[in-house]
């Protein structure tokens, strides 16, 4: 499928009298205090629900005449264009030359997609439908390992889009496992949580999955290598002499089939994705092996539907109605005309204490960029620095910044409006979850509002003075299923592709992180064959002091 058809050549927002009127609503001093006050209702209007979410913007800095310019800046560089090509496998990654069609991953079986020849939803459900049958197997206990016994844990070797996409999920939905086979996620490169891993597991039941969009990333690589010694040594095989051990224990996922059978993984245990899935928009392909491992492939399947579901409202919505589109241009406005370099996530869940880390990548991987398509240089700043962590842990460790710092910051509050509805007699949960959404509305109002909140006006002490006027948006999810999360995801996956098109940028390569493992292979040289070093100063200086150091106590290990 090299095919591609190629994407319009689309106007610039840029240089659109819209981003001038925006430059210049900018200049105006923004208090969210006065904001309510002039207008009342405005939470009424700056609200928008769309697949089991409810989205409450009126706490950013924007008013009607701000929002109208925005959709505007949307018109200006033809966003509904770019949004249709998206999902119709246009080459929306210019810099690699291929379509970004994570959408087509979770199209129902029945719709049709053709790119460059290709039946792409017909490939997509075969590959899904072999998900099932290998996570049926493992499941259902038909899956044996080398002695016999049937699996009781899965190990995900992966890093990046092949690590923290199924990690996110099979936290937040641990609520839906209905096995006991229990799943493991390792992706440092330095070994310790595999170590740290294996500790507990016994090579005998125990399950690899080496998930790597390239097959090439060494820190899966080496992680992968470790496991693969520690089997055959359990097993006491020498590699290559058994290869049944490796059909028994290892699957790969990859879109490398090549490399997959090189490294020994057996041509039933790989499941195959496409150079047009991008490494952080993969959950949804087979990489999600282990999601259908822990909660079944049903849920698996609803996990797809809730973001289809958000894909079919981007696609259709009027953009004054459209989640992805306004939690896009809120983000445009906060950082390229505000000034606002942070961004920070906060669930008021502990089950999404995995979606900060997992946003980090879409975000900034995908739109930490400053040139356009075509290669010109930006005179705006594009995606802030995101971070996050579950609300209530970071009321109690960098709220403070928030509300008292000296940088502006704005904030995505995501709650989910009922949990442990099923256990009746958890009334003591149902407390601790009501106090939780108390914290995330009584958060998002401080930091709005600051001490006028309260109605005590300026505090004249100035160490217990709130200033307020920290921009946020409130997320509410009915419930969080598997379903919601689907569609919560999504929702992000195209806020990234709204900034991206107003900014004219591409977020779907990544060639920022290319250079550093390129330099890691000649420092790694270095270190491995204690060859002379001819790097900078301080680089060589640190190579001698490691370098002296592991001699000396390698020696005294030895004498020892
Ligand atoms: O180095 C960055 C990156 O390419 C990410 O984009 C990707 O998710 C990660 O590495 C892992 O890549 P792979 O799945 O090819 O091992």
């Amino acid at each position: 499928m090299t095919d591609y058809v190629q994407p319009n050549i689309y106007p610039q927002a840029r240089t659109s009298t819209a981003w001038q009127r925006l430059t210049a609503l900018a200049q105006q001093s923004w208090s969210i205090t006065a904001l309510f006050a002039d207008s009342p209702k405005r939470a009424e209007y700056f609200r928008v629900t769309a697949a089991s979410l409810y989205m409450d913007y009126s706490k950013q800095c924007v008013d009607d005449e701000v929002m109208q310019a925005l959709f505007a800046l949307a018109d200006s560089c033809d966003l509904q264009a770019r949004i249709d090509d998206l999902l119709q496998g246009a080459t929306v990654n210019s810099s690699e030359q291929r379509p970004a069609l994570h959408t087509a991953l979770r199209l129902p079986k029945d719709a049709k997609l053709t790119v460059a020849g290709t039946d792409v939803v017909n490939d997509v459900h075969e590959s899904l439908d072999q998900v099932e049958r290998l996570a049926n197997r493992i499941r259902e206990g038909t899956w044996r390992g080398f002695s016999g016994k049937a699996i009781t844990d899965v190990v995900n070797i992966g890093v990046g889009g092949s690590d923290l996409g199924p990690l996110m999920v099979t936290s937040a939905l641990d609520d839906w496992a209905d096995t006991d086979i229990a799943v493991h996620f390792v992706s440092n490169m330095d070994g310790s949580q595999l170590d740290n891993v294996l500790k507990r597991l016994s090579p005998e039941t125990t399950v690899f999955i080496i998930s790597s969009k390239s097959f090439s990333t060494v820190d899966t690589l080496s992680n992968a290598e470790t496991a693969r010694t520690w089997l055959f040594d359990a097993a006491k095989l020498r590699l290559g002499s058994d290869d049944s051990v490796l059909r028994r224990h290892f699957i790969g996922i990859s879109t490398h089939a090549a490399r997959m059978c090189e490294w020994g993984i057996h041509p039933e245990n790989q499941l195959k994705f496409w150079e047009w899935v991008g490494g952080r928009f993969s959950l949804w392909s087979a990489i999600g092996l282990t999601v259908a491992v822990r909660i079944g492939m049903d849920n698996f399947r609803a996990l797809l539907a809730g973001a289809h579901n958000m894909d079919e409202h981007f696609a259709t919505t009027s953009f004054d109605k459209n989640l992805p589109v306004i939690l896009g241009l809120l983000a445009v406005w906060n950082s390229s005309f505000l000034d606002i370099h942070a961004h920070t996530v906060l669930p008021y869940d502990g089950r999404l204490h995995a979606l900060p880390s997992y946003l980090t990548q879409l975000e900034m991987e995908s739109n930490g960029k400053s040139v356009t398509h075509q290669g010109d240089t930006l005179d705006h700043n594009t995606c802030p620095i995101l971070w996050g962590e579950v609300g209530s842990n970071a009321q109690h460790a960098f709220y403070q910044l928030l509300h008292q710092g000296t940088q502006q910051v704005s904030c995505d509050f995501i709650a989910c409006v009922a949990h442990y509805h099923h256990q009746a007699s958890a009334a003591s949960l149902q407390y601790q979850h009501q106090l939780a959404l108390a914290n995330c509305l009584a958060q998002s109002r401080v930091l709005a509002f600051g001490n006028a909140s309260e109605q005590q006006g300026i505090e004249a002490d100035s160490h217990k003075h709130y200033r307020g006027n920290q921009p946020s948006t409130t997320l509410l999810l009915d419930a969080l299923t598997p379903y919601s999360l689907g569609a919560l995801i999504a929702l992000y996956e195209h806020k990234v592709y709204v900034m991206a098109s107003i900014w004219d940028v591409n977020p779907f390569d990544q060639w920022g992180v290319e250079m550093g493992k390129a330099v890691a292979t000649s420092v790694h040289h270095v270190l491995a064959e204690q060859a002379p070093a001819d790097f900078d100063a301080s680089t060589n200086a640190l190579l001698r002091h490691i370098q002296q150091y592991q001699n000396g106590a390698s020696t005294a290990a030895h004498k020892e």
